[in-house]
């Protein structure tokens, strides 16, 4: 195991109609506040009034700034920071998934900052400060609500990229399970991708003795596993929509990296995939996590047949390790599809005559290759990307 810090300071308010008092613990926070949101899932389904209500009658004044796009744009995080200013706001209050949440966290690091909030995705500054973000999650997916991380899309050259710094951490998150009944099936399993993608990145290791930290992995992965079928048939399974929103967090707030290093090559290929064609993120997780392990796994065919056994109850054959540890990979392959979910570029719909650019555009270390468990070049990426065709 390696040495590690682990801070993770976001308050987590957990359960039924937890919502109803976030004026309350806004007001810990200061007395005025952005109040984001996306393209209009909340005003359906009455959380916005909801919302209003609970600032309303904790004396808190708010600004609003709606239309929050999947793949979050960097326009729309520079017309949030005017307003901020403009409006002398002292908290971002996130209400939706993990686009709203990253746009938000973008606009409260850009708030304090002199220059371009861009600089930070682009590697040329960092934060000395940044406004506390608030959120009432509403899509168990991304973890934003307690990770580090931000990713936000510049529309010129759609480059999207991702910045962590500790400010990114939410000062408190709402999590009412309830408020995930109207997900979309696709969103749901869209979601699980991306919760079983955080884990995976970390768990594909080159770091030894990290037994705990396994054992966490796949019993995150387990209960997906189990639930999101759950969720899909009985949209408003309040056991299930809970477990999976619980484990949303766990995969993503640092927990499971604690003395280890991850991976996270099939984040960065894929965010060239949503940067680009604009398709939801777990969506291309689900296919390229597949051709990343089918690319790599023998750097540690051990591993892959201990995920194989202990998450895909694969029974080992002793003589033919990457028969098993294929197995794992193909009943994971088979688990996508089986929620609904692409496991090829065709099935996204994304065309084959720009893998060389995305492969090019793939965001690499000061060394030029991206990843850890396996260090891959452009051309690396560009295979897998071949063979997720
Ligand atoms: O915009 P609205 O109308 O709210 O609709 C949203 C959106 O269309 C809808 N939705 C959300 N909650 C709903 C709902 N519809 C009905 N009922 C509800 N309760 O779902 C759609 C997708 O929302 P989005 O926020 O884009 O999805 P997700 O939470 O998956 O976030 C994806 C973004 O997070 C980034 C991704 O790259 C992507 O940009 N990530 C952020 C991370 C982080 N900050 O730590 C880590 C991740 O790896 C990821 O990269
Ligand atoms: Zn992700």
């Amino acid at each position: 195991m390696e040495n590690f810090v682990f801070q993770s300071p976001t308050k987590i308010i957990f359960g039924k109609g937890v919502e109803a008092s976030v004026g309350e613990e806004v007001k810990l926070h200061g007395t005025k506040v952005l109040f984001h949101y996306g393209g209009g899932s909340i005003k359906k389904t009455g959380l916005y009034q909801r919302v209003v209500d609970s600032l309303g009658a904790a004396g808190v004044d708010f600004v609003e700034l709606g239309g929050v796009q999947p793949n979050p744009r960097l326009s729309l995080v520079h017309q949030g920071i005017e307003l901020c200013r403009e409006e002398k706001v002292d908290l971002v209050l996130a209400v939706g998934g993990g686009s709203v949440i990253d746009s938000a966290k973008a606009i409260a690091l850009g708030v304090p900052y002199e220059g371009d909030v861009w600089d930070f995705f682009a590697g040329k500054a960092l934060p000395g400060a940044a406004l506390p973000v608030g959120v009432v999650l509403t899509l168990p997916a991304a973890g934003s609500e307690a990770s580090d991380s931000c990713v936000i899309t510049k529309e010129d050259g759609w480059l999207k990229r991702g910045f962590s710094t500790q400010f990114n951490r939410p000062v408190f998150a709402f999590m009412n399970p309830e408020l995930t009944f109207t997900l979309p099936p696709y969103q749901t399993a869209c979601g699980a991708a991306d919760i079983m993608a955080h884990v995976m990145e970390r768990y594909f290791t080159n770091t030894p003795h990290v037994e705990l930290t396994d054992r966490m992995c796949e019993a995150v992965l387990k209960v997906i596993i189990k639930n999101i079928p759950i969720a899909l048939r009985e949209p408003d399974n309040y056991e299930a929509r809970a477990e999976i929103m619980w484990a949303s967090t766990l995969a993503h707030n640092g927990l499971l990296s604690t003395g280890r290093t991850g991976d996270w090559a099939s984040h960065q290929i894929e965010h060239e995939l949503s940067g680009i064609y604009d398709v939801a993120h777990g969506a291309g997780l689900a296919v390229v996590f597949p051709a990343w392990m089918k690319y790599v796994f023998r750097r540690d065919v051990q591993r892959f047949v201990q995920f194989a056994v202990r998450v895909w109850n694969v029974e080992e054959d002793f003589f033919d390790p990457e028969g098993t540890a294929l197995e794992g990979i193909r009943r994971m392959t088979e688990f996508f599809r089986s929620i609904g979910l692409p496991v090829t570029l065709r099935d996204l719909e994304i065309p084959d005559d720009r893998l060389k650019e995305m492969a090019e555009k793939t965001k690499k270390g000061p060394d030029g290759t991206v990843g850890q468990f396996v260090k891959l070049t452009t051309e690396d990426v560009l295979n897998i990307l071949k063979l997720a065709k």
